[in-house]
């Protein structure tokens, strides 16, 4: 509470000090010292009076411990006496230097404040007078929120340990001492030490496209990112090549399919370039990462990490790579300047994403992507508070990840869909276009988009869409009744089918599914009554083979459907699925709905007492809250 009430102190003499200077600069243009700052309530940083512009890592990465230690070299520019403000998470601090030129380095006082569960601790480093450079050596703990530590069993090779970062939303700060708001953009440069026969790959340039490895590795970022994308993986990896600028990293066993499944991304750069820009991030890498990775996609700049569970064998879930892809233009060119703006980043991506899939797939695949995405939407909204169906959602007092649902997602998707449809898509991809251009390198707020707008696509076609719409679109509950409604044909005739069957006009094996896609299939499932029955998933399984299935998306969906109707041939398939998988958005459902009846929770005991080690911080956190155990 002191440390809140000294920053809060801090902050408005700052902004005082600043308020008379911001006039003079032209900050807007800018981006000095004197940029302006939103207040960022998940950063203890304090950037207006202090701000880093470069981040320079030297780690070993020790596999024994399950810990980095090694240094981070600050360099930043100030414009007050202030100290330095940083954020930290669970970081073992062993000493701190300061440098007025990067060479000699002297001792300096710090103090590491209470730690918040939400935010961590922040770290105050005394400046003296004419510092320019900051040197903190430390080491992160092994239960680092953002770093993920595998056995070798735990990798598809079995042979050798791997470790990867997911540092989004606010996990930086665990395995880096920094202020870890995305609107301070900092470049980086690394070295990384490893053990010899280990490959570390970053977001950055310089990871390495032969076999040839050494345990010592080099990379910079020379564009300023947001801090989240900084990332990190290290381990038994090799690449292929997919076109000019494009790649993907995988364990040796994995890799051959990765290559293969991802064979469209060159095509899909090109797409997103005619529309929206070139691509500014030189390559565009891939790396799949153990199944253990919490997430489908992240989209760290020019290696984007991915799930191996995207890999299908026939393409069908690779709208993950357009999404990532997207993320280029939409969250890593122009990023959102604090967590309540997160929708820019990701309903912007899901737009691009959409766009870039009907470019290389043809817009009955968007269609039915896109109706999938508004049904899931809907019925996520239906149990949802009404705070959380706002895009601008206020997070006060919440862990940025809360915010992680379907609304900045497909509302956000759904808003600009309306915005193209209302204007037509030339002038609307002009705009885009424009937008992109005008806030490249930049975070911006959610009114800093709202005046673009209204500038840029409302004034200058007026009467075609009104503030108010915009407004409730952004700052209100629920969706406009004006909201764009997908149609898919091929969706519509997998409707009768499901119809015929449910009527006993058809029976399973009649069912004609030899020209589905996974998204007709999922549509196919996602149509069948919940209760549908332990008799019909019998019958079906028995024409499919659906607990077998290989593709993960429609796997799950079997496997939620068949805990709601106890079908218990599937339940080692359940077990399996589960141990075998630590992606998030599969793990939490499926453990949420076993969680409902008291019979149900044992066995969630029983698999994640298995399954639980193996999990990401993240995805473990996630289940400790629903999955309870005497
Ligand atoms: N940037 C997100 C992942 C993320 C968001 C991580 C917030 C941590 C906090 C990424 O681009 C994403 O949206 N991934 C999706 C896949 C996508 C196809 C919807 C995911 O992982 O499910
Ligand atoms: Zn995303």
């Amino acid at each position: 509470m002191k440390i809140r009430i000294k920053k809060a102190a801090i902050m408005f003499c700052v902004a005082l000090f600043m308020g008379a200077s911001l006039v003079n600069v032209g900050y807007a243009q800018k981006p000095s010292t004197l940029q302006t700052v939103v207040e960022d309530i998940h950063s203890y940083s304090n950037p207006q009076a202090v701000r880093v512009r470069h981040v320079d890592l030297d780690w070993n990465v020790l596999f024994d411990k399950k810990i980095l230690q090694g240094t981070a070299t600050l360099s930043f520019e100030r414009t007050s006496n202030a100290p330095l403000i940083l954020d930290t998470r669970d970081l073992q601090i062993a000493k701190i230097e300061t440098s007025n030129n990067d060479k000699t380095y002297k001792p300096t006082e710090f103090k590491i404040g209470e730690s918040d569960k939400i935010l961590g601790a922040p770290l105050t480093i005394e400046l003296p007078k004419g510092a320019k450079f900051v040197r903190i050596y430390y080491s992160t703990s092994q239960s680092a929120s953002g770093l993920q530590w595998l056995e070798p069993q735990q990798t598809a090779g079995k042979n050798t340990p791997f470790m990867f970062s997911q540092a989004q939303a606010i996990h930086a700060r665990s395995f880096i001492p920094l202020q870890d708001s995305p609107q301070v953009r900092v470049t980086y440069t690394a070295r990384v030490r490893t053990p010899k026969d280990l490959l570390a790959v970053m977001s950055a340039e310089g990871n390495s496209q032969t076999d040839a490895r050494g345990g010592d590795y080099k990379f910079k970022m020379t564009k300023a990112i947001p801090p989240y994308l900084i990332a990190i993986a290290v381990g038994d990896l090799q690449f292929r090549v997919l076109g000019n600028r494009t790649g993907v990293y995988a364990e040796p066993s994995v890799v051959e399919k990765s290559a293969r499944e991802f064979g469209d991304t060159e095509k899909m750069v090109e797409a997103t370039e005619k529309i929206y820009g070139a691509y500014r991030w030189n390559r565009y890498d891939l790396l799949v990462l153990p199944p253990s990775f919490p997430f489908g996609g992240m989209e760290n700049p020019m290696l984007t990490f991915a799930t191996p569970t995207i890999l299908a064998g026939d393409k069908s879930l690779v709208s993950l790579v357009a999404h990532e892809l997207a993320h280029s233009w939409s969250g890593n060119l122009v990023t959102n300047a604090t967590w309540r703006d997160f929708w820019l980043n990701e309903g912007f991506t899901t737009y691009l994403e959409r766009r870039i899939i009907e470019a290389v797939y043809g817009a009955n695949r968007r269609e039915m992507e896109a109706t999938l995405g508004k049904r899931s939407l809907l019925e996520e909204m239906a149990g949802m508070e009404t705070r959380d169906q706002i895009l601008y959602v206020d997070l006060k007092g919440r862990d940025p990840d809360d915010g992680f649902t379907g609304v900045p997602y497909e509302k956000g998707a759904l808003f600009l869909r309306w915005l193209e449809e209302s204007f037509g898509r030339e002038k609307f991809d002009k705009f885009v276009r424009g937008y992109f251009d005008s806030h490249a390198f930049q975070s911006i707020t959610t009114e800093t988009f709202v005046t673009y707008l209204q500038k840029n696509l409302l004034d200058a076609n007026p009467n075609v869409v009104s503030r108010a719409d915009v407004d409730e679109w952004i700052f209100k509950a629920a969706l406009p009744k004006n909201a764009p409604s997908p149609q898919s044909g091929a969706f519509t005739k997998v409707e009768a089918q499901v119809q015929n069957y449910l009527s006993g006009k058809a029976a399973a094996k009649d069912i004609q599914t030899s020209a589905w896609t996974t998204q007709e299939w999922l549509h196919f499932l996602t149509k069948l009554p919940e209760d549908v029955g332990a008799e019909k998933m019998t019958e079906l399984d028995k024409a499919f083979n659906l607990t077998k299935v290989g593709n993960s998306e429609i796997a799950f969906q079997w496997l939620l459907m068949s805990i709601k109707n106890k079908y218990s041939a599937a339940d080692m398939r359940l077990e399996e699925f589960l141990v075998s998988i630590g992606r998030r958005k599969f793990v939490r459902p499926l453990f949420a709905e076993l969680a409902k009846t008291s019979d149900g929770m044992k066995r969630a005991c029983e698999i994640y007492a298995k399954s639980r080690a193996g999990y990401h911080p993240i995805t473990q956190s996630s289940v400790d809250a629903i999955v309870k155990c005497n």
